[in-house]
């Protein structure tokens, strides 16, 4: 047997390859990001590499910064100090940089976000159409496509009103696949359900995750965490306290802020 070559990103080693190491596809990463609302010092040196395929969850208490994350990686807020970059493009008000973000980034919010005067297919066909340029004939085949996939093909016609909390997220999600987009941002997605209808939620986000999708999640739900997260994230006032892989992370926390946090969530 030859030598054994082993190289190490971050905290990950990975095994030998016959022609020396092939590096890991970084997907998304912050470098030293800072940002302020006026005076107030919301994020603080954040530091985050995901790559390609991986799942990130990140909780913590309300308040912490976590969606002024998800925001600022989809550009809906803008960073002032560090560097973001998406696929090796770094994020600026370049408006192909823009462009890039908005084609590669999906994005599901808690409250679903979804237009309701327009039926779901036409929330799923409005983005294709106007930002990709497809027709109606291919862009309602997308559509039907991923309603299937999340499971409710038979609801195209209906208006986001006449559907359950759970299947209006569903929607969303579906919404945002239509897109094909690299990677999936999730903001508390379940966090405005009612409790039945969690788990035919995080079943689609279980699936897409076993697919291979690149995920970030802000999440509570610490069971959806276990199944599929490669890395977990916990988030103090703007600042990422702790970054571990599931087992050491629950089973571990070096900080006693980490520690009171996940007894608190644990507890419900
Ligand atoms: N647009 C804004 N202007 C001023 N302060 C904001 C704005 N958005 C969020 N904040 C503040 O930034 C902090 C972090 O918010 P957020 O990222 O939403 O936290 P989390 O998602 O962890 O609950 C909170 O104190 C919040 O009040
Ligand atoms: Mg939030």
């Amino acid at each position: 047997m030859g030598p054994v070559f082993k190289y190490t990103v971050g905290e990950i080693t990975y095994p030998d390859q016959k022609c020396g190491p092939v590096m890991p596809e970084t997907a998304i990463e912050l470098v030293d990001v800072n940002k302020w609302f006026d005076d107030f010092h919301v994020l603080k040196d954040i530091n985050l590499t995901v790559n390609t395929g991986e799942k990130v969850v990140i909780c913590g208490p309300s308040g912490s910064g976590k969606s002024t994350v998800v925001r600022c990686i989809n550009r809906l807020e803008e960073h002032q100090k560090g560097v973001i970059r998406l696929n090796g493009v770094e994020l600026t008000n370049d408006p192909r940089s823009i462009s890039s973000i908005q084609g590669d980034v999906g994005m599901v919010f808690q409250q679903f976000n979804l237009f309701p005067h327009l039926t779901v297919l036409d929330n799923l066909t409005l983005g294709p159409m106007k930002a990709r340029g497809l027709s109606r004939t291919d862009a309602e085949d997308r559509a039907r496509h991923y309603l299937e996939r999340v499971r409710i093909p038979d609801q195209a016609d209906k208006k986001p009103s006449q559907l359950s909390g759970g299947q209006q997220q569903r929607v969303a999600i579906a919404r945002s696949l239509c897109m094909e987009p690299k990677v999936l941002l999730f903001d508390e997605p379940t966090s405005a359900l009612d409790p039945e209808m969690i788990s035919e939620v995080l079943d689609v986000m279980v699936e897409l995750a076993t697919e291979g999708m690149t995920m970030i999640v802000v999440t509570h739900e610490m069971g959806f965490a276990r199944k599929v997260a490669d890395k977990m994230i916990f988030m103090d006032e703007g600042e990422i306290v702790e970054q571990a892989a599931p087992e050491e992370f629950f089973g571990n926390p070096r900080t006693e802020r980490c520690r009171k946090f996940l007894s608190q969530i644990l507890q419900h």
